[in-house]
């Protein structure tokens, strides 16, 4: 439902963003100021994207603790973790697209760790063509490429549910004769509840409206990103640029690898406790740097 709130606000105010480094700032304010419903949608469309976010992180959690992961469903635990990179890569290609200081400087860590990939980061250099800013590439990322991308994968991931059915509870014996829930009755319930979250973005969209900052200046560094960036921010002050790259590609790596990692068939929390104590620890850290960046509040590095 997070999709489909961001899907119908990207289009709408995709019609009055103009994705060309010297308008695209002022296009924002003006859609805010002048366009009928404008700051509404992009309050809209930046609580969505949190909340996709984090629905898709509890989800990814609930499916880890009920080992929902194991076989048969091992593909299509990496079909979500696709589609949860994805997320990211969107809320992430979204930020950098306002064009005020804080997504300039998303954009250059950006660029500084895609020099360190050598010719794999090439995407994100002006090597690729000086022809095509990389602000426009960026946005046919966020509009097309990425959305389209999650799009398909929600389908496969889907069509895998339908296939292997919801796993059971691993605590709870399923009934011999347990009669599933008609499909329609779980979309009304999906209805239902995405009715609720549209009212509860729409009231944070009023209440708490994103910010855009002034166009920005190159050379310095004294913003901070959104909270979800917030697990690696530090690093590179502890460890030095390079350390992003190892950081992220290590987490989702982990992610990813789940499945593979955890062969056994043991469901039962008291008989994974490796796996649970594993996760914990990480889930730890994750949340240790996030409040460490909250609290402290470091700006730039
Ligand atoms: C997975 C789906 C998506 C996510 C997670 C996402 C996330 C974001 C985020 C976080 C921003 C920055 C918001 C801000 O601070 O103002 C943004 C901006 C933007 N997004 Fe998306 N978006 C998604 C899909 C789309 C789609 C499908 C379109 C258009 C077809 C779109 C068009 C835009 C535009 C034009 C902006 C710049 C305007 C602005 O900053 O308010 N987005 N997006």
């Amino acid at each position: 439902m997070a999709f489909v709130i961001l899907l119908v606000t990207g289009v709408y105010v995709a019609q009055f963003y103009a994705p060309v480094p010297e308008d695209a700032n002022q296009s924002v304010r003006d859609l805010v100021t002048d366009v009928w419903l404008g700051g509404f949608a992009r309050g809209l469309h930046y609580w969505a994207a949190q909340a996709m976010f984090v629905l898709a992180l509890l989800h990814l959690l609930r499916v880890f603790f009920h080992a929902s992961y194991k076989k048969p469903r091992e593909g299509n635990w990496v079909v979500g973790s696709a589609m949860f990179l994805l997320t990211f890569l969107a809320v992430f290609t979204g930020t950098v697209l306002k064009w005020d200081q804080e997504g300039f400087e998303a954009l250059i860590h950006n660029l500084d760790v895609a020099e360190l990939l050598g010719g794999a980061g090439a995407w994100f250099t002006s090597e690729l063509t000086d022809r095509v800013p990389i602000l426009l590439r960026l946005y046919s990322a966020h509009v097309v490429i990425i959305p389209g991308l999650i799009l398909l994968l929600f389908v496969w991931h889907a069509l895998l549910v339908k296939r292997h059915r919801i796993s059971p509870h691993p605590e709870i014996p399923v009934p011999e004769e347990e009669v599933p829930e008609p499909f329609t009755a779980h979309l009304q319930r999906v209805a239902a509840l995405g009715l609720v979250l549209l009212g509860l973005l729409s009231l944070l969209g009023v209440l708490l409206p994103p910010v855009v900052g002034p166009t920005p200046v190159d050379g310095i560094e004294v913003t901070r990103p959104l909270w979800m960036f917030w697990w690696f921010f530090p690093m590179e002050e502890w460890f030095g640029v390079a350390s992003i790259i190892y950081v992220i590609a290590g987490v989702f790596g982990l992610v990813f690898l789940v499945p593979f990692l955890d062969r056994s068939p043991k469901r039962r929390w008291r008989e994974r406790k490796l796996a649970l104590g594993a996760a914990g620890l990480l889930l730890l850290a994750l949340a240790a740097t996030t409040i460490q960046v909250w609290i402290n509040n470091p700006k730039g590095h």
